[in-house]
């Protein structure tokens, strides 16, 4: 059975090599805290909505999903609590969002429960299957990271709210594969949907992950490259409208704009000098490993 596993970005930099970056700039830390609330908030509303989709149909998972829910608003509670005893923002995070990106790439057709169950099911398994994935790959290097900073007072408090957080979302990983291998096993044809869902979604979730962190020049062309790869894990006939649907947003993308514009504002309130000598070559030479501690300081704006 595919195991399907959230790559690296642009396959160079490990979510070590990022949170490593990130625990050490505090204000870096604090928005990308906030962007795990956001993220953990936003969840309950998603998986709100899926409930509401079932009707009452399969109540087992419906019962599932509601603890679910209960799971993430408490992660949320958590993150939100750590960031007011912070003083941190707690607003909606400006720019790419991480969550719009995946939405705006998963299926337009949308399945529905009443025609086929199994089907709706699949899908719906395995969208939320590989981003609690990503959680998981996240917040365990979040806590490599700290534990590996100067134990600060607030750096031990923040590594105390992901511990907690982190095993609830290594259980709803094992809870989707547990799900997903059910549905499988109801014939060869189930299994061979799962495969395919396993695949389209890790294409669509790593699009999605990479537009969020990619705002150097030439973006545009790699979220092509991305929208083209995960077309191809489509069916044919799928394939044109599913493309031309998203061909506009991908090569315009107004929202990545006004993140760079964001991004560049930044860097230039902090430290004009930086911002001509790195963040300028950094924008048109795309990012190379010497510009990262320039990039990841704007990428999670
Ligand atoms: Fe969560
Ligand atoms: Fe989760």
């Amino acid at each position: 059975m595919t195991v399907a596993y959230p790559r690296k970005f642009q396959n160079s930099w490990s979510a070590r090599d990022i949170l490593k970056g990130v625990i050490s700039d505090r204000e870096l830390h604090l928005v990308t805290l906030n962007r795990y609330r956001y993220s953990e908030q936003r969840s309950c509303k998603d998986l709100t909505e899926l409930i509401e989709k079932l009707d009452g149909r399969s109540p087992e998972l419906v019962r599932d999903l509601s603890r679910h829910v209960s799971d993430e608003a408490r992660h949320a509670m958590w993150l939100t609590d750590l960031l007011l005893k912070l003083k941190a923002n707690v607003g909606n995070p400006p720019g790419n969002s991480y969550i719009d990106e995946f939405e705006r790439l998963l299926d337009s057709e949308q399945k529905d429960p009443a025609k086929d169950l199994d089907d709706f099911l699949i899908s719906a398994l395995a969208a939320i299957n590989v981003t609690e994935k990503r959680g998981c790959e996240y917040f365990s290097a979040h806590i490599y990271a700290l534990k590996r900073a100067p134990q600060t007072q607030e750096n031990v408090e923040i590594c105390q709210t992901i511990e907690k957080i982190l095993p609830e979302e290594a259980g709803h990983v094992r809870w989707g594969n547990r799900w997903l291998a059910q549905l499988a096993d109801k014939s060869p044809e189930h299994r061979q949907k799962v495969e395919q869902a396993k695949r389209k979604y890790t294409a669509i979730e790593q699009a999605a992950f990479e537009a969020g962190m990619d705002i150097t020049l030439g973006a545009e062309l790699r979220r092509l490259a991305k929208l083209v790869e995960v077309t191809n894990t489509m069916p044919l006939w799928q394939r044109p409208q599913y493309f031309i649907e998203r061909l506009p947003q991908t090569l315009l993308a107004p929202e990545l704009q006004f993140t760079r514009i964001q991004a560049a504002q930044r860097v230039w309130q902090r430290d004009p000098q930086a911002f001509i000598e790195k963040f300028v070559p950094m924008f048109f030479n795309g990012l190379k490993a010497k510009d990262y501690n320039r990039q990841k300081a704007t990428a999670a704006q």
